[in-house]
């Protein structure tokens, strides 16, 4: 983190043949190709149909909340500068060191490692260069595919309670995993901040 609580802007990160990057508006006939998908609207909180409006919404959005450092929103690019996902990095809470990521790759590029490549690589950059120690994702057990790419990163799921949510193709039943390799604090760091989280931090 920045000495302001910022998230950094803009940052590109590079590793195992894939660029992470800002988004830009000239990505928007990409984004709606990547993003307009019964996989993407199923398993996130995405508009459907993304149409190019719902597209120009939504880069709007990044740019905001980019430039006031609340989340880190970014392009997966490979193929040259062409984006095939995205990868983020929000819901920051500095007290705890903790912040929750997210993924999603568009339908033609799937599993080529584009999702766990990315995740790894901002896992990293949230540990070594901001100093986060508790990352989360937060994935409904029917999405294999997404728990497939956390456990190939090193997440595993926590005894959280399942957070459940409405959406318009359906419910979801969050769980909650968490990155356990090396720097992720021993087991009684994590559960005092499953506990922080579940009823608040005291001292
Ligand atoms: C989940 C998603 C991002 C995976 O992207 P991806 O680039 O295909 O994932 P990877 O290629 O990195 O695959 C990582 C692992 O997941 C496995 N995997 C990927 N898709 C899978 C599927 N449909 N079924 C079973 N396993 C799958 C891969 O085989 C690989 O496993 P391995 O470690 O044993 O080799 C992609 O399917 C997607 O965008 N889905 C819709 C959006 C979404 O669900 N986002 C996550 C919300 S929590």
């Amino acid at each position: 983190m920045t000495t302001s609580g910022r998230l950094p802007y803009p940052i590109a990160l590079t590793g195992d043949g894939i660029q992470l990057r800002e988004w830009r508006d000239e990505d928007l006939e990409e984004l709606v190709h990547l993003l307009d998908e019964p996989d993407i609207a199923r398993w996130t909180p995405m508009p459907s149909p993304f149409d190019p409006e719902a597209g120009v919404a939504y880069l709007k959005r990044a740019r905001q909340s980019r430039a006031n450092g609340q989340r880190i929103q970014l392009a997966i690019t490979a193929f040259g500068d062409k984006p095939v996902g995205e990868v983020l990095l929000f819901g920051v809470d500095a007290g705890l060191r903790e912040a929750e990521l997210g993924y999603l790759v568009g339908a033609s590029y799937r599993r080529r490692g584009f999702a766990s490549t990315s995740l790894s690589l901002l896992s990293g950059y949230a540990r070594s260069t901001l100093g986060l120690s508790r990352l989360l994702l937060r994935i409904d057990p029917a999405n294999v595919a997404s728990c497939a790419v956390a456990r190939r990163c090193g997440y595993q799921l926590t005894g959280e309670p399942p957070i459940l949510q409405e959406g318009p193709y359906g419910s979801s039943s969050l769980d909650t995993w968490e990155l356990v390799s090396a720097g992720g604090g021993t087991r009684l760091e994590r559960l005092r901040n499953v506990a922080a989280r579940r009823y608040g931090r005291r001292g």
